[in-house]
């Protein structure tokens, strides 16, 4: 199965629904290619029922105690700090090919479509894993008022799109995350911290698990009600990579700061085997922006040895 494009209707359905899951939006092939990379950040699910705390201490260090001001119950809806343990931020080792996912033709062209822009700005770039039994995943229905200082407009000029590539079959037991359709979750503030059931049955009711193979995309508006539920299969584990993407200019969204990881080799890697196009996703200055000039061409070729900055130099006439 091999990479496709969003159809039309896929588009409509994030915009009117909220949300969609585009299936098999890249190829299993590239999927498994790219997840080997994932070796390099996360125990496989064999290794780790062998032995989980064993697996735990060795990729995570023995982890202080939590300080919480409130501690969730071990049943039924709550945020664990444990369900975000097992997370790995962009640039990520291995042999890149990890790395290229956040930028594939096939995300970037949804989402160019679904926010009407071709002026993006990739904000959020991390892989994340679950394990069967190591915490309790449920989580009480939500919004993610974490990626912005506002509360979520509905004009589609200020809408974002926060998006799940899975890199693991995500199929019922697997903790597929559950989503209310816009239509169903009308008369409902976005603004509020959570929802639990006995507040909002009909809420509840009224979410779908967003279930697809390895390659499928999940992508969802800031104003959808949404959250996470446990992870039942046996020995099971699920991956993603979690790829969020902002009209450029809109400095109140914002989530991982990727300037931090720039003296990384894995950051120098990618901006290598990168297009301006592709770098401009991470505000690279693309050629013929006023900040270039022969000098900083020149610094900037020193910095990345392997970048072709001919698209650079063309644009200031002395290629
Ligand atoms: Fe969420």
């Amino acid at each position: 199965m091999s990479a496709r494009f969003a159809r039309d209707e896929e588009i409509t359905a994030w915009r009117e629904d909220g949300w969609v899951l585009l299936d098999g939006l890249i190829g299993t092939d590239e999927i498994d290619a790219a997840t080997v990379d994932l070796r390099e950040v996360f125990p496989t699910p064999e290794r780790y029922h062998a032995d989980p705390v064993g697996e735990t201490e060795k990729w995570l260090g023995r982890p202080p105690p939590g300080r919480e001001w409130y501690v969730w119950p071990p049943h039924g809806p709550g945020f664990r700090p444990e369900q975000h343990r097992w997370q790995s931020q962009f640039p990520f080792p291995g042999t890149g090919t990890l790395n290229r996912l956040l930028v594939h033709p096939a995300i970037v062209d949804f989402v160019n479509r679904a926010l009407q822009t071709a002026d993006l700005r990739l904000y959020q770039a991390q892989v994340l894993a679950k394990y069967t039994g190591d915490t309790n995943y449920e989580q009480p229905m939500h919004t993610d008022r974490n990626h912005s200082f506002l509360p979520p407009l509905i004009d589609p000029q200020w809408l974002h799109v926060e998006a799940f590539l899975y890199l693991s079959d995500v199929h019922g037991g697997a903790a597929p995350t559950h989503l209310v359709s816009l239509r169903e979750s009308a008369g409902r503030p976005p603004t509020v911290p959570l929802i639990m059931p006995d507040a909002d049955p009909e809420l509840y009711a009224a979410e779908r698990p967003a279930t697809g193979v390895r390659g499928s995309l999940l992508a969802y508006r800031p104003d959808v009600f949404h959250r996470a539920v446990d992870l039942t299969a046996p020995g099971g584990a699920r991956f993603l990579l979690n790829v969020s993407f902002k009209t450029a200019g809109q400095d109140w969204i914002g989530y991982h700061a990727i300037q931090s990881r720039a003296t990384s080799p894995h950051w120098v890697a990618f901006v290598e085997a990168s297009t301006w196009s592709e770098l401009a996703l991470f505000g690279f200055p693309p050629p013929g922006h006023p900040i270039w000039d022969t000098a900083l061409i020149e610094e900037t070729a020193r910095r990345y040895p392997n970048l072709d900055v001919t698209p650079w130099r063309v644009v200031l006439g002395r290629p």
